[in-house]
């Protein structure tokens, strides 16, 4: 038995990947990142379509080969049609109508943020032994989303609550260039954050209704209180940057988990999922830990290869697409802003 072959394409923002799956099992998983953003401290759109039109084809020949697939193997391409960057995503949305006319397969159209929940489903060295059932919470933080999602089977996703604002990556992000870390600044406030004191310094948090989220009065109480403290002390940042990263992530996370715990004993669901690159937040992982365990909830965390961006979790979403027939026509267009 072959099995179904999906190949998956991620082009949304400025990570080029193609990943293949055969079923569940995930087979090859290639992500070719873009450095030329970094100078410019946020990702440049101009910048990031070019080098997609760059990678794309590289990628998904590295992708089959890691695989041991051929072309002819490949039964449907699955591409995420967005949300994302219109230029980023069109890369992507051409590669695949090209490829699959040649090849004479169907093509997939995939929601990014459906596709980051799904990651849970991969069969992999990395995955955990069990998946999450129906209906499980998924909170989904990335750089452009903060989302609390039903997630009522593997196509019918609720949201229940967003920011109104920036999202939790977001915040990670500025707040990092405040303290003049590079782009993007997540990871470093997280690897800073290990060696600093979380207690010291306290930033506001939003007082707002329900599972909504806000970060931007963050990010302003984090930029005022820097600017009060540099005035006294110009060194200030330079020697408290550990305590103020620790700071001003358990912040975040605090955030985070005031709603989500609502929306658990409001829901009465018992499951909950992380997805999306600040996923690969240490302190958020031990914290999510922490709190399933005092409250009895089972806990799914993403191995850090499906954090972030990466083309194994469209395969995924794609594969579940290819089982119920739902198939993109010919003319299909990336759509910067896309719901579910
Ligand atoms: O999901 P993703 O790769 O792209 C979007 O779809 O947005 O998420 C990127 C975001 C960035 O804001 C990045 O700073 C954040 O994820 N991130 C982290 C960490 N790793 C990535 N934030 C905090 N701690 C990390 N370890
Ligand atoms: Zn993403």
């Amino acid at each position: 038995m072959k099995g179904t072959v999906i190949l998956g394409i991620e082009s949304s923002c400025d990570d080029t990947s193609a990943a293949v799956i055969r079923d569940r099992q995930l087979l090859s998983n290639v992500i070719a990142g873009q450095d030329v953003h970094r100078k410019y401290g946020g990702v440049v759109p101009e910048l990031a379509s070019r080098a997609h039109q760059q990678n794309i084809v590289p990628v998904v020949d590295s992708a089959l080969k890691e695989a041991g697939v051929l072309r002819s193997d490949i039964d449907a391409l699955a591409f995420t049609r967005g949300p994302g960057l219109l230029g980023s995503l069109l890369v992507g949305t051409s590669f695949a109508k090209g490829f699959t006319a040649a090849l004479g397969i169907p093509m997939i159209e995939v929601n990014h943020l459906q596709a980051h929940m799904m990651v849970h489903f991969i069969q992999s060295e990395v995955s955990a032994a069990t998946t999450p059932r129906f209906p499980f919470l998924s909170l989904l933080v990335s750089g452009g989303h903060t989302q609390l999602v039903v997630v009522r089977d593997y196509h019918t996703m609720e949201i229940i609550g967003r920011t109104i604002d920036d999202a939790a990556g977001e915040a990670f992000d500025k707040c990092a260039k405040l303290l003049g870390l590079p782009y993007p600044g997540g990871p470093h406030v997280d690897s800073l954050a290990k060696e600093g004191d979380a207690s010291r310094f306290k930033f506001n948090k939003p007082r707002i209704e329900g599972y909504d989220y806000s970060f931007s009065g963050l990010k302003t109480s984090f930029l005022y209180f820097l600017r009060d403290r540099q005035k006294e002390d110009p060194g200030f940042i330079t020697n408290n940057k550990a305590d103020l990263a620790a700071s001003l992530q358990s912040t975040i996370i605090d955030i985070l988990l005031q709603k989500l715990r609502l929306a658990m004993k409001q829901t009465g669901i018992n499951q909950v999922a992380l997805a999306g690159g600040v996923s690969a937040n240490s302190g958020l992982r031990l914290a999510m830990e922490q709190e399933a365990e005092q409250h009895g909830w089972e806990l799914f965390i993403p191995p850090f290869s499906f954090t972030t961006d990466n083309a194994a979790m469209i395969a995924i979403t794609g594969y579940y697409r290819y089982l119920e027939g739902y198939f993109a026509s010919d003319d299909i267009a990336p759509l910067a802003r896309m719901y579910f």
